[in-house]
């Protein structure tokens, strides 16, 4: 059985449960992939903080340099946020390590550089994790739709609000009630402006424009409107008119590397769609291809074991990633206004 040699960066939510999936669920890892996964280290931040998992204070760390002297062949990081994690990741690339990572901000916004780090070092950086939580999007795109020019992304990408707006649809209970709860049940952002507001739809459409479309869309460049300013009697009003109200992300190109119109906001969908009924923490995204036609993935888009599970698939996938994609550096033209993808 070979043995690879993995350090976790995190040990909250997701880092808690890639811990938990590697330890429990050994057996069917082993038999399937020949391989045996150590986790031989974990970084955190607050060496004091009382942990759920117990007998892990041996590996616990809150020294990279540490890690980075031990024999480690893959990285898996679940810290969040710019930096440190950029550095860390970079520097585990340079020293020959695959990188595993949930982090939707980085790859956002570093994605590329870690990219072609990577490919210059012969080492893949998987991050199935960091769009939809459990569902295989990413490698939808990357695996499954090489050959079809995709044109249409439309999308609930954010548990934690499609949490928020399903409840407050249904139980006509206080916002920050809800996202209170939310954040207890490990949906949410460390800050969770980024989910109400929606950033972290935004960080997670970028992702997905830049692989079915071939094309860099920064960030701000995505006309973004969270959920803040949605109240009781708009998602009531909706209702009524028979129409559910989903914080909607969605992208279309027109023609191959033509303008690309995007957005993430509010959006009513007939109660008759598909989307409408995608409620709680699911997510669900819908992609339009030449071939394909249409196709709809649905699943839990955040929380501990949907998000474990992703990052432990990518952690069994490494070598299945032949080949990574170089993506051709497009300068897309953005189109003012919302694609009108797939809500009818
Ligand atoms: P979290 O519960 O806040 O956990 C963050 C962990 O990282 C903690 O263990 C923390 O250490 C550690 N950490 C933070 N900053 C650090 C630093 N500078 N150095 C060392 N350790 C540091 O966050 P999470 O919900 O697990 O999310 C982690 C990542 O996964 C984020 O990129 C998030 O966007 C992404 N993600 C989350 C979900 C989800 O459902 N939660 C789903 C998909 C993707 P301490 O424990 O010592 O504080
Ligand atoms: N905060 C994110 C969400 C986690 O609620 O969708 C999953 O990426």
């Amino acid at each position: 059985m070979e043995q690879v040699q993995v350090a976790l960066l995190g040990l909250g939510t997701v880092g808690s449960g890639v811990f938990k999936m590697i330890q429990q669920n050994q057996d069917v890892i082993a038999r399937r992939t020949g391989r045996f996964f150590n986790i031989r280290s974990i970084l955190v931040k607050n060496l004091e903080k009382k942990r759920e998992i117990q007998e892990i204070h041996h590996l616990l760390t809150d020294d990279y340099n540490q890690i980075l002297r031990q024999q480690i062949h893959v990285v898996i990081e679940a810290i969040g946020g710019v930096e440190p994690a950029r550095t860390y990741l970079i520097e585990a690339i340079k020293k020959g390590c695959h990188v595993v990572t949930a982090n939707k901000e980085l790859i956002a916004k570093h994605g590329r550089e870690l990219e072609e780090l990577a490919e210059q070092h012969g080492v893949r950086l998987l991050y199935e994790a960091s769009v939809g939580g459990g569902i295989p999007v990413i490698g939808t795109l990357e695996h499954f739709l090489k050959a079809n020019h995709v044109y249409r992304i439309c999308g609930i990408l954010n548990g934690t609000t499609n949490y928020i707006l399903s409840q407050l649809s249904e139980q006509k209970r206080e916002y920050t009630e809800i996202l209170k709860e939310a954040q207890e049940k490990g949906y949410a952002e460390a800050d969770p402006s980024s989910d109400v507001e929606g950033r972290d739809a935004a960080y997670k459409l970028s992702i997905l424009i830049r692989l079915a479309f071939d094309a860099d869309v920064p960030v701000e460049q995505i006309r973004c409107r969270g959920i803040t300013d949605v109240t009781s009697g708009e998602l009531e009003l909706a209702d009524r008119l028979g129409y559910t109200v989903k914080l909607l992300a969605q992208a279309e190109q027109f023609g191959e590397s033509g303008p690309i119109a995007c957005s993430v906001c509010p959006t009513l969908i007939p109660k008759s769609h598909l989307l409408s009924k995608v409620n709680d923490v699911y997510n669900a995204v819908y992609l339009e291809g030449d071939r394909i036609q249409d196709l709809t993935l649905i699943g839990q888009g955040a929380g501990e074991n949907p998000t474990a599970s992703a990052m432990v698939e990518d952690l069994c996938n490494i070598e299945r990633w032949q080949s990574f994609r170089r993506v051709k550096k497009a300068e897309p033209w953005i189109v003012e206004g919302a694609a009108e993808a797939g809500t009818q």
